[in-house]
This record gives C-alpha cells, structure tokens and sequence, in this order.
C-alpha cells in the first residue's frame, strides 16, 4: 500500500521525521543530500523512536545507547543493537512524499 506521509518541501535536508502511515511507525529520513529514505521507527535495542536520534552520514543514531542504522538496509553498524530494522520504499512525486507498506 502506498501512503502519502510528507510535502518534500517540509522535510528539511539533514532532518528526521516519525510518521505513522496506517499505524506503522516509520522514521522519514532526509539525507543532506536531498534523498529521502523510510526505516522502522523503533530501535531493535530497545523499544526508543529513532526519529528522536541523530543523523550522522547516511545512519541514523540511537538516541538511547548510540547504535547506528544504515538508512538503506535497515542494518546496524555497531553494538548494543544487532539485529536492522525494517526499511520501506520511498516514491517523490512532485513534490509529494509516500512510503509503501505492507503488500
Ligand atoms: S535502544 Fe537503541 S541502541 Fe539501545
């Protein structure tokens, strides 16, 4: 299912942004180049919102014990988290932003 989540125009370069299209927690992650990726919005640590942490490159940052999420995989690059969290396509369409979830 495809869900609108975000206007491109209101996601700032560099930013994260929790939504929750259909109930899904989903970390909308803006890069400082401009691409626009989708992961799921709780660490694999523990139950804390990475939209609440930091970007760093093209990772996210646990905000509660530092942990890092590739944007594109969804795969931790270091301890305590060892297991990814989901990610899930993003479509721009114009100036539109959706996520596609579940089938
Ligand atoms: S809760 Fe995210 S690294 Fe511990």
């Amino acid at each position: 299912m495809r869900c609108r989540v975000a206007s491109l125009g209101e996601l700032e370069p560099g930013s994260l942004r929790r939504v929750e299209p259909e109930g899904t927690a989903i970390c909308l992650v803006r890069l400082n180049d401009g691409g626009v990726f989708a992961i799921g919005d709780e660490c694999s640590h523990e139950d804390i919102e990475l939209s609440d942490g930091d970007l760093d490159g093209d990772e996210v940052m646990c905000p509660a014990h530092g942990s890092c999420f590739d944007v594109r995989t969804g795969k931790p690059s270091g301890l305590p988290a060892t297991a990814p969290v989901p990610t899930y396509p993003v479509h721009i369409d114009g100036d539109e932003v959706f996520v596609e979830i579940g089938d």
